[in-house]
């Protein structure tokens, strides 16, 4: 912060560690998703009659079930992506799942009939709430969706429901990692939800530094909610 005095420095830094503070104890009450209570429930019916509950969670609160369902996803999804990166990459990955900042929202498939038909998990969203480059952001770990409830939307809604979170806990920006070699998800942040790729991408950084010839196999994007998150976190150059 050009210009800022010591004390100023020090005041925003609190504030927004404050900030981080109060957005997990908001997440408290187990009950954090009835405060969005129009995405509690999810129907398309136009298409594939996809009904569904969420539920929130926590790294250190997970079942051993849960866990289990985490890494089988987890595998099933990124082993591709990540190639032979992946043994060290799940390594790190089971390491971050059942942190205590690790907040969850839990998918589950509700069939509209009644009865014996119980409801399934197909998918889930790990995020947390931090700071990168001294701006309060909800960085999105993971989204990750069965297979079979790929493709019907559910990707896109559960997303716009992070940034709904990420607003309501005064964060500035949407942030996440993404493989290169995961292209598919990549043009859905890019081209369907309108993510940029970040000031603070290793791309970006090396192109700002003039490194040549130096590349990481992923990229970070965002979507920001304040000029600062702006500048700072989308544009080259301004940090
Ligand atoms: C990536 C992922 C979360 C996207 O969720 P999804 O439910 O499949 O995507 P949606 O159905 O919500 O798609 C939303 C939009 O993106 C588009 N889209 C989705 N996948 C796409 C793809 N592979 N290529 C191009 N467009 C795609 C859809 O056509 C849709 O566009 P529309 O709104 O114009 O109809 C999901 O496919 C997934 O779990 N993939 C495996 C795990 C993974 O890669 N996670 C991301 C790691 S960072």
């Amino acid at each position: 912060m050009a210009g800022s005095s010591r004390s100023q420095i020090i005041q925003r830094k609190k504030r927004i560690q404050e900030l981080i503070k109060s957005a997990y104890s908001s997440d408290k009450d187990n009950n954090y998703l009835s405060q969005f209570p129009t995405f509690q429930h999810y129907n398309n019916n136009n298409n594939n009659g996809l009904s569904v509950l969420l539920e929130s969670g926590r790294g250190d609160k997970l079942s051993s079930s849960l866990k289990q369902y985490i890494q089988n996803l987890l595998k099933v999804n990124m082993e591709g992506p990540f190639g032979a990166e992946w043994p060290e990459e799940e390594k790190e990955k089971h390491r971050e799942m059942s942190s205590p900042e690790a907040l969850y929202i839990f998918v589950y498939n509700a069939p509209s009939t009644p009865d014996n038909v119980k409801a399934s998990i197909i998918g889930f969203v790990h995020y947390r709430f931090t700071i990168e480059e001294e701006i309060p952001v909800l960085y999105v770990y993971e989204l990750q969706l069965e297979p079979a409830y790929q493709g019907k939307g559910l990707g896109k809604f559960l997303m716009q429901l992070v940034e709904q979170i990420a607003c309501k806990n005064s964060m500035g920006a949407v942030v996440l990692t993404v493989q290169k070699r995961n292209t598919s998800a990549i043009k859905f942040y890019l081209n369907k939800l309108r993510y940029n790729i970040s000031a603070i991408s290793p791309s970006k950084v090396y192109q700002l530094m003039g490194v040549v010839g130096e590349e990481k196999s992923y990229e970070i994007l965002c979507k920001t909610f304040d000029h600062e998150a702006k500048a700072v976190l989308e544009e080259s150059g301004s940090t």
